[in-house]
């Protein structure tokens, strides 16, 4: 199959309130498990090389790694960058392949965050690549992207007709009290805010720092229209404490690199599937 875009997938989700579990890979053997995951599940998933990722895979090879795996997938399948703050990079991303890009401009003024974000979505359409980009600031560290508590600002639902009318993004990341990577304390998500935001536009809603966060939280999100879910932090624990497991059982004569990575694949693939059956998406495909 080809890759699909985010246009393919969130509109159907947000009608038929499920949402669409987006998570980051960072090698082959998670990108593996994440298709497997979903696999197993039945349901339409969404691949995510952060910035950082790219830097590290290369775009084109992430590109060509996941185009090749959707291939023969039985779900479809988003590669979609996440949290793309280089333009090059973006841009580089939408003709080695993406599907689907996210433009973080969420550090700069309202007006250059529109504008900024504007130019990407009209790039990327003559590939027909979707958008995300965020308005408001989630807290926490993601990469290269470090906002402090008291930096972090919810999205003000006032600003956002304006923003998604004005960019034509596809997928609009909102800040309502989720945070990137381990929670230091218990999350408190505004739903109030999220319900306000819902009421006043029809773009498909994301939410960020999935990690951590109670199921039966984002389930109340999802039940009242947020459409995509993205989960990093989770999947990067689970990969190197498997490695970790693995390089401490393993015999030390062995030297065949699959036996300590291998198993990363069935690790990954079953929190996938969980988070898949949790957000509603199973048997969606
Ligand atoms: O964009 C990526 C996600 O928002 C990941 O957040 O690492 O806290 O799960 P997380
Ligand atoms: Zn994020």
């Amino acid at each position: 199959m080809e890759l699909v875009t985010l246009r393919d997938l969130l509109p159907r989700a947000k009608k038929e309130r499920y949402a669409v579990g987006a998570f980051n890979f960072n090698g082959y053997e998670d990108a593996a498990g994440i298709l497997a995951g979903a696999e197993e599940a039945r349901s339409p998933v969404i691949m995510m090389a952060s910035q950082g990722a790219c830097q590290y895979i290369g775009v084109y090879e992430a590109a060509g790694l996941v185009q090749g795996m959707a291939k023969r997938a039985k779900v479809p399948v988003c590669l979609h960058l996440d949290h793309a703050t280089d333009y090059d990079l973006i841009k580089e991303a939408v003709k080695a392949g993406f599907s689907s890009v996210m433009v973080d401009a969420s550090a700069k003024p309202y007006e250059d965050n529109i504008r900024e974000s504007a130019a990407i979505v009209r790039f990327a359409r003559d590939y027909n690549c979707s958008v995300e980009a965020e308005l408001g600031k989630v807290g926490g560290k993601e990469e290269h992207i470090v906002v402090e508590d008291r930096s972090a600002t919810f999205t003000d639902p006032a600003e956002v007709p304006r923003y998604v009318e004005e960019t034509g993004i596809d997928a609009l990341a909102i800040a309502f009290g989720s945070v990137h990577g381990f929670y230091k304390s218990e999350p408190k998500l505004d739903f109030e805010r999220l319900a306000a935001i819902l009421k006043l536009t029809d773009c498909p809603l994301v939410l960020h720092g999935g990690t951590g966060i109670p199921i039966a939280d984002i389930q109340r999100c999802i039940t009242m229209g947020l459409a995509k879910v993205n989960v990093g932090t989770e999947l990067k624990a689970a990969f190197a404490n498997t490695i970790r497991k693995m390089c401490a059982e393993v015999s030390p004569d062995e030297f065949d690199p699959r036996k300590f990575l291998k198993p990363v694949k069935a690790v990954c693939a079953a929190i996938v599937k969980e988070k898949l059956t949790a957000f509603g998406s199973a048997g969606k495909a």
